[in-house]
């Protein structure tokens, strides 16, 4: 019998890829395919589809998760999960979150043409919302299953248009066969996700295979800036509370002290809505994102903890109201599943290197409740959460042969 890892075709993976990467393409050669949307509806029926051809069994939750099934010999036995997220940024790249999921498709494909046995069954999953751009935080499908946020929470959360998570769920399943439904937190045996690392190193280093460390930690935070509208005209400078004056002081001060000389602080704001956002009125309310990480825990809590201070200093007239969304600490991957992602690729004569993730991924969720481990593969100079995301079908094809082997040792 032929090793499962010698049965992963790299062209199968691209051209799936590809075909993927139509579901919200942009002009510029990016993916806008946000969570719930139409796009992803469509990403979905084609995940779907290619998992049926495989006589792959699709479940879902009240989460909106998504799962094939390949049976193993005891199907009673917890499953071993794979897989990331189909939904992107506004201006996404083809490959952040929907390679993980389609390497999982193609190495349990591997899996069942050759003929290996295997006692638990091997899922994909497609988390939903892990990016947390149209409906914030992000990470909701993983975080629900995994008990560490709140379903009916989540599913009250409303994006820009004021659509909740709930009825977008709703549309997701009227729009798809309806699949049998499973529980939320489900017991998971092994989780693997393979990524695309979304940073510099693999590329610089001259590895097509990184063992993931584990991930730094991340709080994010909504501040809303309380002014009063005004005429441009009319209202006296002494007198105005300037939403958005007060909003970009706030931002400089904030930005001046989560600051670090050797850039291991990552700050930022990347959103920030102005009312009425009306050019002859001065802005009455400013409500604005923070998404800040550090690697080191003890670090993350203090810088996190000024920032409410901060912005009642700095956005005097007005006043400053901070919620704290997210608090994920800095995490480790176990030893004993970073050596098996090791040993795998040392199976198939592949070199590997260590690194942390200083992106965020569900599989910090999956971490909470299972042995998880992630794979990293290089992207073009680094970029990602950017339309010109790019990646190679060699590291590509490298990163799934070492998922097939590392799945099939877990579900073995
Ligand atoms: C995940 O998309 C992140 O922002 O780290
Ligand atoms: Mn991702
Ligand atoms: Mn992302």
């Amino acid at each position: 019998m032929q090793p499962a890892a010698d049965h992963v075709s790299k062209e199968r993976l691209w051209q799936r890829l590809m075909a993927m990467a139509r579901h919200g393409a942009t002009s510029a050669g990016g993916v806008n395919r946000q969570a719930l949307s139409a796009e992803d509806i469509a990403a979905r029926r084609e995940l779907i589809d290619w998992g049926a051809q495989l006589g792959l069994i699709a479940h879902a939750d009240d989460a909106g998760n998504l799962f094939l099934r390949l049976q193993g010999r005891d199907p009673d036995a917890a499953p071993v999960l794979s897989g990331s997220h189909l939904d992107s940024q506004p201006n996404g790249g083809r490959f952040d979150g929907v390679y993980g999921v389609l390497a999982a498709l193609e190495a349990v494909q591997a899996i069942q043409e050759s003929g290996q046995p295997h006692a638990r069954s091997i899922e994909i999953v497609a988390w939903m919302n892990e990016e947390g751009s149209r409906f914030a935080p992000g990470m909701m499908g993983s975080s629900a299953y995994a008990g560490a946020a709140s379903l009916a929470q989540l599913l009250a959360v409303r994006d820009a248009k004021g659509i909740s998570v709930a009825t977008a769920l709703r549309e997701v399943d009227a729009s798809l066969p309806t699949l049998p439904r499973r529980a939320l937190g489900r017991p998971v045996a092994a989780y693997v996700e393979a990524h695309i690392e979304q940073g510099p190193l693999l590329e610089r280093h001259g590895f097509s295979v990184g063992v993931v460390s584990g991930m730094q930690g991340k709080r994010t935070f909504r501040v809303t800036i309380a002014g009063e509208p005004a005429h441009a005209g009319t209202s006296l400078r002494a007198e105005r509370k300037d939403a958005l004056l007060a909003a970009t002081a706030t931002i400089q001060a904030l930005a001046a002290a989560l600051h670090d000389r050797e850039d291991v602080v990552k700050f930022t704001v990347g959103r920030l809505e102005v009312k009425p956002n009306a050019p002859s009125v001065v802005a009455g309310e400013v409500v604005f994102s923070i998404d800040l990480r550090h690697p080191d825990a003890g670090t993350l809590t203090e810088l996190g903890d000024k920032i409410a201070g901060i912005c009642a200093r700095a956005a005097q007239p007005c006043a400053a109201q901070v919620e704290e969304l997210v608090s994920a600490v800095p995490l480790q991957f176990p030893a004993s599943m970073r050596d098996l992602v090791r040993a795998s690729a040392a199976d198939l004569g592949l070199p590997t290197m260590d690194l942390l993730s200083a992106a965020g991924h569900d599989a910090r969720y999956l971490n909470d409740i299972c042995p998880t481990a992630m794979i990293f593969v290089p992207c073009k100079d680094g970029v990602s959460h950017n339309e010109a995301e790019s990646a190679t079908p060699e590291d590509l094809y490298d990163g799934t042969r070492v998922l097939a082997q590392a799945l099939l040792a877990l579900a073995q």
